[in-house]
């Protein structure tokens, strides 16, 4: 197999606590590949989000290390992009759907350029009539979509996602779901992907990591070998897929 992305090696993060290093990961050895979609779960308060940020380079190991393509993670590493669970703080009210998707790009590229990835990557999450709307004038998927769309005009090769889709309703989840894998398809981006939601880790996943235990480590990796592309009819109710969901369940603790 061709060398990870992403590659934790030992990685453990304590934080400073009152004077004290409470231990917040541990011993967290897990990778990252190319065009991967790689699902976390785990109880609340096992790390996940820890864990994200270091991918991130938002927090360094305590001991450890974490390489992107073999350098060791110093900071937020470039081709990395984070989409976070409160998309309505994550965008910018006063500017316009597209201007929020360019946001991130508009210094880096010539005007025509810059508009033409916007609307690109507008049309890939399905809002190109939206573009001259504000944020506050969408449905709470659709904002979800832009901050989507504006990770995507940056072009990543990793996106890391904390519970993305935690806040939505099933239909417009599902759509979002289906969107992703499209985009991985097409794109190549890998995606590290926290959710409670273990339909869904098994339903995106290649693999389903499992992070357990105060502090949190990982428990259990399961490599998800069902047909592509997934369907949410039919994938759904395949013997294969109930036999994760039962074992990954099992796995986590509530039954
Ligand atoms: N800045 C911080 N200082 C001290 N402790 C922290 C800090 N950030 C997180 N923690 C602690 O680290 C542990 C893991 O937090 P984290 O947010 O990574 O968990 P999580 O798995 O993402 O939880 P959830 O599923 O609820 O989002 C928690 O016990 C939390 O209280
Ligand atoms: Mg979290």
């Amino acid at each position: 197999m061709a060398e990870p992305i992403f590659e934790c090696r030992s990685a453990s993060v304590a934080l400073a606590f009152g004077g004290q290093a409470r231990p917040i990961v541990s011993d967290i050895g897990l990778s990252v590949h190319e065009a991967e979609f790689l699902s976390i779960v785990g109880p609340s308060g096992t790390g996940k989000t820890t864990l994200l940020r270091m991918l991130g380079g938002l927090l360094r190991p305590t001991s450890g290390e974490i390489r992107m393509r073999g350098e060791v993670l110093t900071g937020p590493p470039d081709g990395v992009v984070i989409v976070f669970q409160d998309y309505g703080n994550a965008l910018l009210q006063w500017r316009t759907v597209a201007a929020n998707v360019a946001f991130g790009i508009e210094r880096h590229l010539p005007r025509k350029e810059c508009d033409e990835r916007v609307a690109a990557v507008l049309e890939l999450v399905g809002l190109s009539k939206r573009a001259s709307d504000y944020p506050w004038q969408l449905s709470g998927g659709m904002q979800q979509r832009v901050q989507i769309a504006r990770a995507l005009a940056l072009r990543p090769a990793v996106l890391l996602m904390d519970e993305p889709f935690a806040a939505l309703d099933a239909m417009t989840k599902a759509g979002l779901q289906d969107e992703l894998l499209r985009l991985r398809d097409q794109t190549g981006t890998s995606f590290v992907f926290i959710t409670h939601d273990i339909e869904e880790a098994v339903y995106l996943g290649d693999r389903v990591a499992v992070l357990k235990g105060s502090p949190g480590r990982i428990d259990n990796i399961v490599d998800i070998t069902l047909p592509s592309p997934r369907d949410q009819v039919t994938t759904r109710q395949l013997p294969e897929f109930l036999a994760y969901r039962y074992d990954l369940h099992q796995a986590i603790g509530h039954g």
